[in-house]
């Protein structure tokens, strides 16, 4: 049966990626969803399979029925559905307070949610099929300065798990994929890359969007990105005051980078329409 993909967030970093992944399996067809219509154009042009794409805003009210409306109107089908779409604006309860917690659960968690409601019927009569949620290890260990982000991303956790046992038998698998640091316009993990000492614990995008065809294509319920991260969550478990120990140390701090949307400090710390990439984060350091 062949691949029809909804890959969110395809405009740039880990769903670019996964879009170019993608598109390199027999009889795949690609629907590219995120904002920046110009780089979906571009990528759409680009790839080496049939692809279109939806320029919406996954927090918008009518954006999860027009990319259903979409997909059902050019494949009549659905095998799989990447929720990637995400962003982090950094800053502690006390500075961003119930907005900033209100806009990163709209987009990492709202957005992944109404994007599955949407589409589950396609989902559900095209199994076996598969959705991929991109949680991140920020949705198993939190950090000072991303309390947001991690509430987003733990209740993608959570929410991903129970999705998986009530859609098995329906035969819509649910993986999760975890990423640590990877390298993108959103996450540009400057500070980290330019210090030896931590330069390695950035990985690429290629890395994700294996792991992502893992968990969608061959149906593995959980990848860590890269893999050793699975340490700092058991740590979590097993250890949880050596963690805390650790972030007291200033831990903390040095593993909570600036991300591209608070460079770019558009509405609030959103990026909007505006295009920025990897070139203009490392310039604005
Ligand atoms: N890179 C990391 O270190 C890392 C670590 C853990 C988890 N993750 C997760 O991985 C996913 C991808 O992030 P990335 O690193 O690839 O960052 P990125 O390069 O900034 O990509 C984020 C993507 O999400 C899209 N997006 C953001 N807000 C949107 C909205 N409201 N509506 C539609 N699309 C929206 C962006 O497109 P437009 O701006 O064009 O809309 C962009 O394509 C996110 O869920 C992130 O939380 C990343």
């Amino acid at each position: 049966m062949s691949l029809i993909a909804v890959i969110t967030g395809a405009s740039s970093g880990i769903g670019e990626a996964t879009a170019q992944r993608l598109a390199r399996e027999p009889g795949a067809r690609l629907v590219l969803v995120a904002r920046r219509e110009d780089r979906l154009r571009a990528l759409v042009h680009s790839l080496p399979a049939p692809a279109t794409y939806v320029a919406a805003d996954i927090t918008d009210a009518e954006a999860p029925s027009r990319v259903a409306a979409h997909v059902a109107a050019t494949h009549g089908r659905l095998t799989l559905l990447v929720n990637n779409a995400g962003a982090r604006w950094h800053g502690t309860f006390a500075d961003g307070g119930y907005a900033n917690v209100r806009q990163t659960m709209a987009v990492n968690f709202d957005g992944a949610v109404r994007m599955t409601e949407a589409l589950l019927p396609l989902l559900r009569s095209s199994a076996p099929s598969a959705i991929v949620n991109v949680a991140s290890v920020a949705g198993r260990v939190a950090r000072g300065g991303a309390g947001a982000y991690s509430a987003s991303k733990f209740a993608l956790v959570g929410w991903s798990d129970a999705l998986y046992a009530e859609e098995r038998p329906h035969g819509v698998h649910v993986g999760l994929v975890l990423p640590g640091f990877i390298a993108t316009e959103g996450f540009p993990a400057t500070e980290l890359r330019s210090r030896w000492v931590t330069r390695w614990m950035v990985s690429d995008t290629e890395r994700a969007a294996n792991a992502i065809v893992d968990a969608g294509l061959r149906r593995r319920v959980e990848r860590y990105v890269p893999r050793p991260y699975a340490i700092a969550a058991a740590v979590r478990v097993l250890a949880p005051a050596l963690l805390r120990r650790v972030q007291r140390a200033g831990a903390g701090g040095l593993l909570t980078p600036r991300t591209g949307a608070d460079l770019a400090g558009v509405n609030g710390g959103q990026r909007g329409t505006r295009t920025l990439d990897l070139a203009d984060v490392n310039r604005a350091l």
